[in-house]
């Protein structure tokens, strides 16, 4: 049995489905016809692990396959022409719709494909990494990346369904697995304390892909991100439900991937494990929140075997990374503190040398 959640954002409700070997549900829930052409876009090692359940479901001659290496550095304007000459190849019209199964980084650049081709096609999306399960494929933020940055160019826009089915994460490797529980760990510490208690108790049955405890994890992560959301789909940044709070870890970690180069030594949620402990120690530094607390956090990150030590990083040489975030105006930096566990505000318009203060003392 799927369980269903509804995402309403401006008046638009889409559905999320999530449960096991659920493949099977895209037709009814994606409403298939058999005169409109699908466009089914596949992560090589999805496909490769999975082929033939995948094909199982996308047999009929409208189901057209393009398959893809993804990789962060593969975010890219050379992989969005590449994709967006093989889709016209297959001559999409208004009604086609485009079918990402994938992690992060193809939901990303799917998504933009979708939003921009023809002016925008329905999306449907099938995240196969833990990350893109509890994270990328909520919201509507799509994007590729640019040398100056992460994310820097892209639009937000909603898919039709997002359909999660955990028996894609038995091929996943165990660092993937613990990629996306930084993400997890992201969720509890901004909005849900109670969650972040249930983690610390229950992570190892998580990471194990235990199937009670990770649809647990996956479903309450998705409430935290839509809820929040829900209320500010374009990162306004209002103050309270700010979507800007999701964005926790994210202006150091984006920077740290950046001037990484998006190699595949750092995944992205390494760098957002990184990325939380600066903001934590740069949380304690503004008073925001005790000793005691960023300890816990950062000693469950540690629990988790994800990376924790920052002492080898140096703001003064992510700065044009960390200036260029998207929060940020006028040079001035818009950055994510916390206050308690579950309680995250945005501090504005920090100049830069005041957050390397803070950072360094
Ligand atoms: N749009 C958003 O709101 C949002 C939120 C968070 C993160 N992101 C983005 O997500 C990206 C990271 O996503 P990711 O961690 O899923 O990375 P990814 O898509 O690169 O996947 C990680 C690796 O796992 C492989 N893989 C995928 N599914 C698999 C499976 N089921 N079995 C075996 N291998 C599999 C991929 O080929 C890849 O090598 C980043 O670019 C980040 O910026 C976006
Ligand atoms: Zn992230």
């Amino acid at each position: 049995m799927e369980t269903k959640l509804s995402i309403k954002i401006n008046n638009k409700i889409y559905t999320t489905i999530i449960g096991k070997n659920i493949l099977n549900k895209v037709s009814k829930y994606a409403n298939f016809k058999n005169d409109i052409l699908n466009i089914i876009i596949i992560d090589s090692k999805v496909y490769k692990n999975h082929k033939n359940y995948i094909n199982k479901i996308f047999k009929n001659k409208n189901s057209k396959k393009i398959i893809f290496n993804s990789s962060e550095k593969s975010k890219s304007f050379e992989s969005y022409y590449k994709i967006i000459k093989k889709i016209f190849y297959f001559k999409p019209d208004r009604k086609t719709k485009i079918i990402i199964i994938g992690g992060g980084v193809l939901g990303d650049l799917g998504g933009f494909i979708a939003s921009t081709l023809l002016r925008g096609l329905d999306l449907i999306l099938i995240p196969t990494t833990l990350l893109s399960q509890v994270d990328s494929s909520i919201g509507g933020k799509n994007g590729i990346n640019f040398y100056s940055g992460k994310n820097l160019i892209g639009t937000f826009y909603q898919p039709k369904l997002v359909l999660i089915d955990i028996s894609f994460l038995n091929t996943l490797s165990k660092r993937q697995i613990k990629s996306g529980y930084s993400e997890i760990v992201k969720h509890a510490v901004i909005k849900n304390k109670k969650y972040f208690g249930w983690l610390e108790k229950n992570y190892n049955k998580v990471l194990n892909l235990d199937k009670k405890y990770i649809l647990m994890a996956i479903i309450e992560s998705i409430k935290i991100k839509s809820s929040i959301v829900m209320k500010d789909e374009k990162e306004n940044l209002i103050s309270k439900n700010s979507r800007a709070l999701l964005n926790f870890g994210h202006t150091i970690g984006h920077a740290l991937e950046a001037s990484n180069k998006y190699k595949n030594n750092l995944t992205h949620g390494e760098a957002i494990s990184l990325g939380m402990v600066c903001a934590l120690k740069i949380s304690n530094k503004l008073k925001y929140i005790s000793n005691k607390k960023i300890d816990k956090i950062i000693g469950h990150l540690k629990n988790a075997k994800l990376p924790t030590n920052i002492e080898s990083i140096n703001l003064n040489n992510l700065k044009r990374f960390i200036i260029q975030d998207k929060k940020n105006f006028s040079n001035k930096i818009n950055f994510i503190v916390l206050k308690d566990i579950g309680n995250s505000s945005i501090e504005k318009n920090i100049p830069f040398a005041k957050l390397n203060k803070f950072y360094l003392k």
